[in-house]
């Protein structure tokens, strides 16, 4: 994939499809250490030890219908091109944490790309859930909490067009922020 943006839409959408409620998502670029780390942590229905062990595999879904699961073995392929790799946590019952690294300055390294945009894909799923986002480069972060945002809308749904569009613009302007300093 060109943006590491749509690997992270996969991973997410795994966390979904786990019946998770919350996810936190952190995106740190460590230029001293010159390593990118991508983690996924959610509280979704987890796998047992067997499963963990196969999902890297290509072929291994629980989908019904496609018949072959690539979310996870496409991410690690992408990681171990670039002098990092994929690790999976998981508790049955619990919940799952995904972490992929890279070397940040790989040639091969795809850019980050549109996060606003996987982001926002992930939030206005039909069912509600809650993210905190944090991306740190090197001092300085971007975050936020969806469940913050919501105490504050209180009835207002994030999919509703103002708060949407308010949303995107919001995670945009804070990603071009960060990517400022290079
Ligand atoms: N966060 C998660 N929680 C529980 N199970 C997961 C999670 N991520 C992946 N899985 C399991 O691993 C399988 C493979 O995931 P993936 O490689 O993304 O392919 P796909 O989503 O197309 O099945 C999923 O079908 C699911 O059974
Ligand atoms: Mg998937």
């Amino acid at each position: 994939m060109r943006e590491l943006a749509l690997h992270v839409l996969d991973i997410l959408e795994n966390a979904l499809t786990a019946g998770a409620t919350r996810v936190t998502l952190t995106v740190h670029e460590d230029t001293a250490a010159d390593m990118l780390t991508i983690s996924v942590q959610d509280n979704g229905c987890g796998m047992d030890e067997s499963t963990v062990r196969r999902v890297l595999d290509p072929f291994y879904t629980t989908r019904t219908t496609r018949h072959v699961g690539l979310g996870l073995p496409l991410l690690a392929a992408a990681a171990e091109r670039c002098n990092g790799g994929v690790r999976i946590e998981s508790q049955m019952g619990h919940g799952t944490t995904v972490t992929a690294t890279f070397q940040h300055s790989h040639l091969d390294r795809a850019p980050l790309g549109d996060m606003g945009q996987s982001l926002l894909a992930f939030l206005l799923a039909p069912r509600p859930i809650d993210l905190a986002y944090v991306h740190r480069v090197d001092v300085r972060e971007f975050a936020f909490d969806t469940a913050e945002l919501r105490s504050e809308l209180g009835d207002v749904p994030l999919s509703h067009p103002i708060v949407r569009d308010w949303l995107g613009a919001f995670i945009a302007e804070g990603e071009t922020e960060l990517s400022h300093t290079y």
